[in-house]
Formats: C-alpha cells, structure tokens, sequence
C-alpha cells in the first residue's frame, strides 16, 4: 500500500519535472529566436561633420550617456557578465582596433545600431540601450559618432555573447533590457536638433537616459537588479520635491544625498551625472520638479 502511494508520488513529480523541463525548453527556443532572428530597416541619411565643435559635443554626450560605463574608457569593449546562470554578455569593442569594429563599418552602420538596435547584419544588439539613443537628435547623434569614428584603435577581442539559463528565463519574462529592438518605435523620424537653452524641454531630452532605472514615469521602483537599492522617485513627490536646485546638483556631482547617504556608483551613475554641464543639470531639476 505504501509503497504505492510513494510510486504515485514519484510519477507525479516526474510529471511535474517533464513539464517544467518541456516548458523551459519552449522557452529557450523562443528566446533563441527573438535574439537571431534578422530585421532590416530603411536606411536613413545622416550627416557626420568632423569639426572640432562636433567633436566636442560627441566626446561630451558619449561621457553623459554612459557609453564608457559598459563599453569601456576608452571603448575598447568589456565583458559585463560572465557567470553560468545569466550567461555572458559583452559589450563591443566599438574602436577600429582588433576584435573591434569591422574594417568597412560605415556610418550607416553606426545609425543602424544606435537608431534601430541592429548590428551590420540585422541581428539584434543585446543589452545595448539603442531605446535611448534612437531619441538622440539627428545633430547629437552625428556628433557621438563623428567622436567615435576617430577614437584611437584599441586591439582587444572579445569573446561572443551567450546566455544562461536564467538569462533566458528573465528575458522572456521582460525582467531585463536584453532586446531594445522591440522597444523602438522604428518608425518614428528623428528630432533635427535638441533644445539647449536651460529649461524643461531640455530636461525631458535629458531624462531619456535616467528612464531605465527610473522608470519611464520617474517614479521609481523595484531594484533594477534583485539585490540592488530599490530606484528612488524622482518627480515632486519624491526626494527632491523639498530640495533646492542646488542640493540636487550637489547630489549628481558627488553621489552624496542632502540626508548624507553616499550612492554606490554601481547602483547609481553619479561619476556620469558628475559630467554633465550646470545648465544640463539644472534642467534636469526642472523637468523633475515639473513632474
Ligand atoms: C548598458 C551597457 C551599454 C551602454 C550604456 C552602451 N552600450 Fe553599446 N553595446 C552594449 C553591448 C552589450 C553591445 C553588444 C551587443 C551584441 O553584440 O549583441 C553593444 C553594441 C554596440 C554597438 C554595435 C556594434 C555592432 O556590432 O554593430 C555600437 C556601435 C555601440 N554599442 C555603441 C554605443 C554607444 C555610442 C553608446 C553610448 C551612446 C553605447 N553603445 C552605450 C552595451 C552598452
Ligand atoms: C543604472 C540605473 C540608474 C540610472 C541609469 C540612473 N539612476 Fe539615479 N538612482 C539609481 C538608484 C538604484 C538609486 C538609489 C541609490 C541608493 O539608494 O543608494 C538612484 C538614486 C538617484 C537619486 C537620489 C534620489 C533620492 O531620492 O535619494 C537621484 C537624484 C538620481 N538617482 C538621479 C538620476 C538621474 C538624473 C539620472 C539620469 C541622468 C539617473 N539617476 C540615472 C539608479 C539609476
């Protein structure tokens, strides 16, 4: 008698285990072909001035946008993640050196990833945060890779990207940024140039590359990676509804809070907001408070 309710017990998670199995292997397949699968946009014309202006306005925005955080100092590439859960991902050694960017890269292959989130092929970028670059003027857009079109060649390759089984399963729940190509709206024209006088407008055009972590609304969340802080509101109702304009710009150029909590720059990117200009910062409180 026992021993057959134990045999049931074993079949019925055997069940369980076959289903589990049986799920995870559709998962993964669905998972493979989202990230294989090969897109072709229309190219659009950009122009790339390479004055010195230019130049200064590229090597400015690839500091406040983060480019070097994943892509290295000196772009010469890193590998993020190396675990057999997550997987590995890597992100690109984007200089002309060895393992960098193909010899006949052109610009519209530029546009292409960072409008549309494809590499040269069409395949997707994974991790690559071309759902905030797409929102790039075609003006800045030109500078960042008229910038790095003449960084110096760095010779670093890379091994290739692959995910882990957890990997898979958080990306299919949406649980991470893997797949920017499904986000853009591929459709819509890109903003000739931004606004740079001081103010809301150009607080919002800035805000672009806080909406990750913070959340498309600026309210804030759940933490971005399971273990991390959880993501602070930033509109009025938050924090800084009670600080001024000054101990705002304080806190994103020394990671320090008015309360006297110092931020992990892992956490939160304080050494990239401790780049941006006064009046960028200053809009950025504006657009905030605004909210
Ligand atoms: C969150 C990390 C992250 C940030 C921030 C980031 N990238 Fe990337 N980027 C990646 C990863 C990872 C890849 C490789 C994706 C792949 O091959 O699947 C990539 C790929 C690229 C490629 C495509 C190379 C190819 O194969 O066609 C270019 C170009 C690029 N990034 C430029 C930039 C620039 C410029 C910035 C800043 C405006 C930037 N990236 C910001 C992670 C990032
Ligand atoms: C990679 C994710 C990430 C990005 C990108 C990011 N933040 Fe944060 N931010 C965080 C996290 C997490 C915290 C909380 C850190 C802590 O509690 O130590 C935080 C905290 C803050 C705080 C302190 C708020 C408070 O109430 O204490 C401010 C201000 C802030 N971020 C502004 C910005 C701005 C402006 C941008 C865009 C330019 C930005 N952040 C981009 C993750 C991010």
């Amino acid at each position: 008698m026992k021993r057959k309710i134990f045999k049931y017990i074993g079949l019925g998670l055997l069940a369980v285990l076959a289903l589990l199995l049986g799920g995870y292997f559709l998962v993964k397949r669905s998972v493979h072909n989202r990230t294989t699968q090969k897109y072709a946009f229309a190219t659009e014309r950009l122009h790339v001035p390479s004055d010195s202006a230019t130049l200064a306005r590229g090597r400015h925005l690839v500091a406040i946008k983060g480019c070097q955080d994943c892509h290295g100092q000196d772009l010469a590439g890193k590998v993020l993640n190396d675990d057999g859960a997550l997987g590995r991902l890597v992100a690109t050694n984007i200089t002309s050196g060895k393992g960098g960017l193909a010899q006949d890269y052109t610009t519209d292959d530029w546009v292409r990833a960072l409008r549309h989130g494809v590499d040269k092929t069409g395949r997707p970028l994974l991790l690559m945060p071309s759902q905030e670059t797409t929102l790039l003027s075609a003006e800045d857009l030109g500078a960042v890779i008229a910038y790095c079109q003449q960084v110096p060649a760095v010779d670093n390759p890379l091994p290739a990207n692959s995910l882990g089984p957890l990997g898979v399963l958080l990306t299919h729940f949406d649980k991470i940024p893997l797949l920017s190509v499904e986000k853009i709206d591929h459709t819509q024209p890109m903003l000739a140039r931004a606004d740079t006088t001081e103010g809301v407008a150009m607080g919002k055009y800035l805000a672009v590359s806080c909406s990750g972590c913070h959340r498309p609304d600026f309210k804030g969340g759940e933490p971005v990676v399971p273990g991390q802080p959880p993501v602070p509101d930033l509109t009025s109702a938050g924090h800084i509804g009670k600080w001024t304009q000054e101990q705002f710009i304080q806190t994103l150029r020394t990671g320090k809070t008015p309360a006297g909590h110092q931020m992990n720059n892992e956490n939160m990117p304080w050494k990239m907001t401790a780049q941006y200009e006064q009046k960028e910062l200053a809009s950025l409180y504006q657009y905030f408070r605004s909210l």
